[in-house]
This record gives structure tokens, C-alpha cells and sequence, in this order.
């Protein structure tokens, strides 16, 4: 059985050889897969809202939301670290909200730390959550959050003045306690540059293999849908084998093919033609 990772450990693998894995999931049974696998970490990301929800964005997700799947996530997988996202509106409102929906999170969702998105101007608000002794991870680049402020999913980080803005903003959630930020949708090179230059550990989506740690939204990487963002390799193709399973059952149900021996239950009853 793997051993969950921890705060420290995850620390520790700042500048090492092994690349900690990450992965989004959102409900007990994939998180037992996810439990059985190599795989480090559980993120129950506000991805939720376009993956589980049918939302266009993370926008409308809540933190009711994201407490009642990570339950259910943490029940599934007692051996993976699992990280509960903060999700809009439940930390720009002000310090002491942005603490109350971190403890909501972190004591109700049962999860291992929290994630908050942008980089110098919530480094007040990670610093309270961390005073509040809760772990907390940061997220810049690509914010999914403020895609409107950036006209959409937009590659971040592409001249020289944004990348010192993002070093910037890494640099200033370091300082106020965050154990490890995401880096999201920015180049490579200016991924490696962050991950050298910040004391804390670097998880990479869009940015490289040169972070510190790597994390994937699951219905890309297992191919559940046909589209997936060009960052996102996909280990399977669970869209076709899923579908094709859908459409064999019909087709042996329409042929009577389904359920016969062995999917039925049988029994010996006298005069059953004589049933009224
Ligand atoms: O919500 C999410 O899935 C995320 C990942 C893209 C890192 O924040």
C-alpha cells in the first residue's frame, strides 16, 4: 500500500529527481482508483464546474461545492494527500472570509491544504490561512478564476516584464507560507526560471517538465472528451471505450442477447404458465 505524502515530503522534493504527481478527481469511486495508483496527490479542483457541472468556467462553483465532494474524495482515498480549492468569491472579499472558508474547507471537506489563485495581492490573504495553521498552496499564471480579466484561457508569462511578474508573485506567496504554488499556461522557460529562483516547490499544468511536481485534470488525461488542451497528453481513451460499451449493451439488449446465461437468476417453479 503507497504511503500518503505529506507537507514536509512535499517540501523535500524541492530541486530532487522524483516529480510528485498530482491529479483532479471528484467523487469516492475515482478516488479509490486514484488511491490504488502511484499517483501522490488528489486535487478537488474547481474544474469541477466544467467537469462534473457543465459550467463554462470555475466561476458558480462554491465552497458548499467543493466541502460535499472532497468528502466524499477523502473517504475514497485515506492513502493520498487531497488538496480542497478555494474557489471564486471565498477569499477576495476580505482577510477574515477568506479564513473562514479555508477552516470550512480544510475541517468540513476533511482535506490535507487549500489552493488560492494570483500571486503579491492575495500574499496577505495565504499568510492569515497559514497563521490560521492551515496549508496552503498558491496558483498563478493562468488563473482560471480571472480568465475574463484575461480574455480568456490565455497562455501567461510571454515577455519579460510578465515573467517577472509572475517570479514576483511566487516570490511573495513563498514569503507568506505557502508550502508550493501551481504554475499554469506559461512557458516553459519561464517555469524553470520561477522553479529555480522560489524556495518553495513548483507544480507544473502547461508549464514543462522542469517543476519540481506535475498535475493533470483527470478527464483530459484519461481521454473523456475528445477535445483536450495541447498541454494535456492523453493516457487513454475512455470516450471511445465508454461510448462503444454504451452502445454494445443497447445492441444486446435490442438482440436479446443481454442479459441471458450467466447475468440471469433462475428457479424451479411448477405451473408457472398457470399464473393468473
Ligand atoms: O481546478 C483545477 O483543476 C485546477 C488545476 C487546473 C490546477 O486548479
Amino acid at each position: 500500500m503507497k504511503k500518503k505524502i505529506t507537507v514536509p515530503d512535499i517540501l523535500a522534493c524541492k530541486g530532487q529527481s522524483k516529480v510528485p504527481t498530482m491529479i483532479t478527481c471528484y467523487d469516492y469511486t475515482n478516488a479509490k482508483l486514484v488511491d490504488e495508483s502511484d499517483i501522490d496527490m488528489i486535487l478537488v479542483g474547481d474544474s469541477m464546474g466544467m467537469t462534473m457541472l457543465g459550467y463554462k468556467g470555475t466561476v458558480g462553483v462554491t465552497v458548499d461545492d467543493i466541502i460535499y465532494h472532497t468528502k466524499h474524495v477523502v473517504a475514497g482515498a485515506p492513502n493520498t494527500f487531497v488538496m480542497g480549492d478555494m474557489p471564486f468569491g471565498s477569499y477576495n472579499v476580505s482577510i477574515e472570509d477568506a479564513v473562514r472558508s479555508a477552516n470550512r474547507i480544510f475541517v468540513e471537506g476533511g482535506c490535507d491544504c487549500v489552493k488560492l489563485e494570483g500571486g503579491t495581492d492575495v500574499a496577505p490573504v495565504v499568510k492569515a490561512i497559514v497563521k490560521a495553521g492551515i496549508p496552503v498552496c498558491g496558483h498563478i499564471g493562468l488563473t482560471p478564476q480571472t480568465a475574463a480579466m484575461m480574455g480568456g484561457f490565455k497562455v501567461q508569462g510571454k515577455s519579460f516584464e510578465a515573467a517577472q511578474e509572475l517570479l514576483d508573485g511566487a516570490r511573495a506567496i513563498a514569503e507568506a507560507g505557502a508550502f508550493m504554488v501551481v504554475l499554469e499556461g506559461i512557458p516553459a522557460m519561464v517555469a524553470n526560471a520561477i522553479t529555480e529562483k522560489i524556495s518553495i516547490p513548483t507544480m507544473g499544468i502547461g508549464a514543462g517538465a522542469g517543476c519540481d511536481m506535475q498535475v493533470l485534470v483527470a478527464k483530459d488525461m484519461l481521454g473523456m472528451n475528445e477535445w483536450v488542451p495541447k498541454f494535456a497528453k492523453k493516457y487513454a481513451d475512455l470516450h471511445s471505450v465508454i461510448i462503444n460499451a454504451y452502445n454494445e449493451y443497447v445492441k444486446e439488449s435490442n438482440e436479446r442477447a443481454f442479459p441471458s446465461e450467466p447475468y440471469q437468476y433462475n428457479a424451479k417453479i411448477e405451473g408457472i404458465e398457470n399464473l393468473k
